[in-house]
Formats: structure tokens, C-alpha cells, sequence
């Protein structure tokens, strides 16, 4: 991968410099992040240990960003020395932090796909130096993420997923993911909104066909009542394209009455911020780069919100551990190739406790559940 920056360009670890007079003149560079990279992987060779210091987490000492179910999350993990973590999901690094002060010698690697939270979170790579190498990009993309950084080498001990948006990203008015009016915004619900070829939730509503727009509400947000709402937002954008979030608000206002509109609402924004952002299939996709790169005996741990994000990951748990009861026939010649949690068993779900709830309402809907990778072959990537 080749960075440009004005008169320079990155090729692996060398920079290349254009002097004054056009020439092109070569210089090794090791860059901060190659730094990292050379740092975790002769630690990794080394192997620190076993000398495990765990730190159970108090809720009081993540005030201002609150992960969810995190003791579930640590238990789950259970950080050793010296181990690799991947924090698919890393978002303000609510759970990035609680492993790495877990555990003095892990190591995590963070992955987001909105470049936005990478400045947001300077102090974490400050504070945790080596331990903490933040990238851009898609979950689904795991493997040539790893490779271009050149950690593909490395053994994974676990990996995390907290699927949907951040409370960062919701209260963010500029994003457009929230239809609450005090945080009005373009109708955008890009979670990469700095990347200039991806489709915003604008785009969707002033292009897409009626019967299109009825399925992405039906498909993705549940939404009955798709009829009324997708036929007034065609009558409308002739007149007018929707381009703020109270636009859409409105048309679903003038289709039914409260209190069953603010349900459809957000039914309709669900919806669309899914379609946009193709969740579901990166969700399918990235449990399954997980499971090729998941070393025996490591957890896959992930967190879900809503029943459509929950079926996918039961069903994927499930199928890892017995294909024979939940694939079809085909999957049954294949050995499973995850085993039960010793703590939470086989896919069970794991929800907030009453004191979690109490201490931060968000992580209502909340969804653990996790399994351990066992030493059989990846199941083949199929339509899960
Ligand atoms: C629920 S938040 C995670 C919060 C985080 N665990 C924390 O404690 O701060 C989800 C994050 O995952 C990111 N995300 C969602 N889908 C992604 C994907 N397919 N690949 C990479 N990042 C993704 C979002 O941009 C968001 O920042």
C-alpha cells in the first residue's frame, strides 16, 4: 500500500522525497507504526510468560465511555501475558483498554472502519506505547488487513466484536444517525464517512425504487408498515430530495400516529444505516476471517444488538460446534470447528447484569456470546 504525503511517498519502509529540483531521492524510514510491528512480533517470539496479572474492571472507572457487558467481555477473553488480542470493533476503545489494563504483557491489535476514531484516541496509543496498534478498515477484511501490515504471522489468543455504531457516532449530529431532532443532521449514516465512493442513506432514499426502499424497511428494520412510508417518500423527493434526517422523521410522521411512530422511526433509520453500511454482510464475512485466524483454544467473543445481528452469530456459533444439528447436509460432513465456553457454554447468550443496567441503560439489548476455536479445519465460507 503506497501513502502519499504532498512531495513524499511511502513504499513499505522507505520514503521516497522529491527535492526542489523534481528529482526523486531514496531514505530508509522506520516508520512508528513499523516500530510497533517489529516490537510485537519478537514479543510474541519470545513469549512473555504466564505470569498473569488480572485486573477486574469497576464500572466507576470508565465514566465517560462506557463499553458493555466488559466483565463478561474480560471473562470471556481472559487476557494472558504476551498474548495477541484483536479488537475488530475498536470504535473509542472502551474494551481495548479494559483487556490491555487487564493484563500487564498482552498486546492488542484495534480495527475500525470510521477513520474518524483514530484521532479521537491518541492518548490510548500514547499511553499503551507498543501494546496498542491501531488500523483502518473493514472487519470483513481481516486477513489482507493483518498481511498489509505485515502481522499476519502472528498467532491470534482472541478476538471481539461489538457490532452496530458507538454511542460517539449516534450523538454525533454531523453523521445523520440519529432522528433525534436535537441532533439534526444530513442524512448520511456512512460509518466510514471520510471515504468518497460509498453510498449515503440520501443517496438510497432519492434513488432507489419504491419496492426497493419497501424491502431494505422490511428486510433490515423489521418495519410492517413499508407500504405508506416508501410511496410518501417517493411523492416527495419529486419536489424535494431528503437530505436532512428531519425530512424522514416527518414522512414517517404523516403516515401514523404516535406513539407507534417513534418505533417505526427507528425501525426506518435501523434500516437504512444496516443497507448503507452492508452490515450483515460484513458480519458474516468477519466471523469468518475470525475463525481462520483464531489460534486452537482461543475465544471468539461478540456482542449484538438486535435480533437480526444475534440470529446471524447464534446460528454462526452454533454451526462451528455442531454442524450436524444446525447446517444443512453438506456442513454435516464437516467437524466442528469451535468448542463450548467452559464459562458461558455453547453460544448461550450472556446478558447485562441488573447492576450493568442500572449503571449504563444503553447496554439494554445487549447480546454476549462467544465459543472456543478448536484444532478441526475452518467450516468453508458459506451464506451463513
Ligand atoms: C459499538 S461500537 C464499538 C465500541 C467499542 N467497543 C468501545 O468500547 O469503544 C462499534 C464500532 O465498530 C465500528 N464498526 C462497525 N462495523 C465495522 C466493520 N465492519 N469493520 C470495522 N469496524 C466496524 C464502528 O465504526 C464503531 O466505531
Amino acid at each position: 500500500m503506497h501513502k502519499v504525503f504532498s512531495n513524499s511517498i511511502y513504499k513499505g519502509s522507505t520514503l521516497f522525497t522529491r527535492t526542489s529540483g523534481g528529482s526523486v531521492c531514496k531514505r530508509d524510514y522506520v516508520t512508528k507504526k513499523e516500530k510497533k510491528i517489529k516490537n510485537i512480533l519478537s514479543s510474541a517470539e519470545s513469549g512473555i510468560g504466564d505470569d498473569k496479572k488480572y485486573v477486574d474492571v469497576e464500572y466507576s472507572s470508565y465514566e465517560i465511555h462506557k463499553p458493555v457487558l466488559i466483565k463478561e467481555v474480560l471473562r470471556a477473553l481472559n487476557p494472558t501475558p504476551g498474548g495477541i488480542y484483536i479488537d475488530t470493533t475498536f470504535g473509542l476503545g472502551g474494551h481495548t483498554r479494559a483487556i490491555l489494563d487487564s493484563c500487564k504483557d498482552c498486546y492488542v491489535i484495534a480495527i475500525d472502519r470510521d477513520s474518524n476514531v483514530f484521532d479521537l484516541t491518541k492518548d490510548l496509543r500514547s499511553k499503551y506505547k507498543d501494546r496498542l496498534i491501531t488500523l483502518q478498515g473493514n472487519f470483513s477484511n481481516l486477513s489482507t488487513l493483518l498481511s498489509e501490515n505485515k502481522l499476519d504471522k502472528l498467532e491470534i489468543s482472541g478476538i471481539l466484536y461489538d457490532f452496530g455504531v458507538s454511542s460517539y457516532q449516534i450523538d454525533s449530529s454531523d453523521r445523520g444517525f440519529s432522528y433525534r431532532k436535537e441532533l439534526e443532521g444530513p442524512l448520511d449514516m456512512r460509518m466510514n464517512n471520510q471515504s468518497n465512493h460509498s453510498m449515503t442513506a440520501s443517496n438510497v432514499l432519492n434513488t432507489f425504487s419504491e419496492k426497493s426502499l419497501r424491502d431494505i424497511f422490511f428486510v433490515y428494520g423489521e418495519e410492517k408498515h413499508t407500504k405508506s412510508i416508501a410511496s410518501e417518500i417517493v411523492k416527495r423527493r419529486v419536489n424535494e430530495p431528503l437530505l436532512m434526517t428531519s425530512q424522514l422523521v416527518n414522512v414517517v410522521e404523516s403516515c401514523m400516529p404516535y406513539p407507534a411512530a417513534s418505533k417505526t422511526i427507528s425501525r426506518i433509520f435501523r434500516a437504512l444505516r444496516m443497507f448503507v453500511n452492508d452490515e450483515i454482510g460484513e458480519i458474516k464475512k468477519g466471523l469468518h476471517q475470525g475463525e481462520l485466524l483464531l489460534k486452537e483454544g482461543s475465544p471468539l467473543v461478540a456482542i449484538s444488538f438486535h435480533s437480526i445481528e444475534d440470529r446471524i452469530l447464534k446460528r454462526y456459533l452454533q454451526r462451528g460446534v455442531n454442524p450436524e444439528k444446525y447446517g444443512d447436509e453438506s456442513e454435516a460432513l464437516y467437524l466442528p470447528s469451535f468448542d463450548p465456553h467452559p464459562l458461558y457454554g455453547s453460544g448461550a447468550p450472556v446478558y447485562p447484569s441488573p447492576e450493568e443496567l442500572k449503571w449504563n441503560p444503553r447496554s439494554e439489548s445487549a447480546i454476549l456470546r462467544t465459543a472456543i476455536r478448536n484444532s478441526n479445519p475452518p467450516l468453508p465460507f458459506k451464506d451463513i
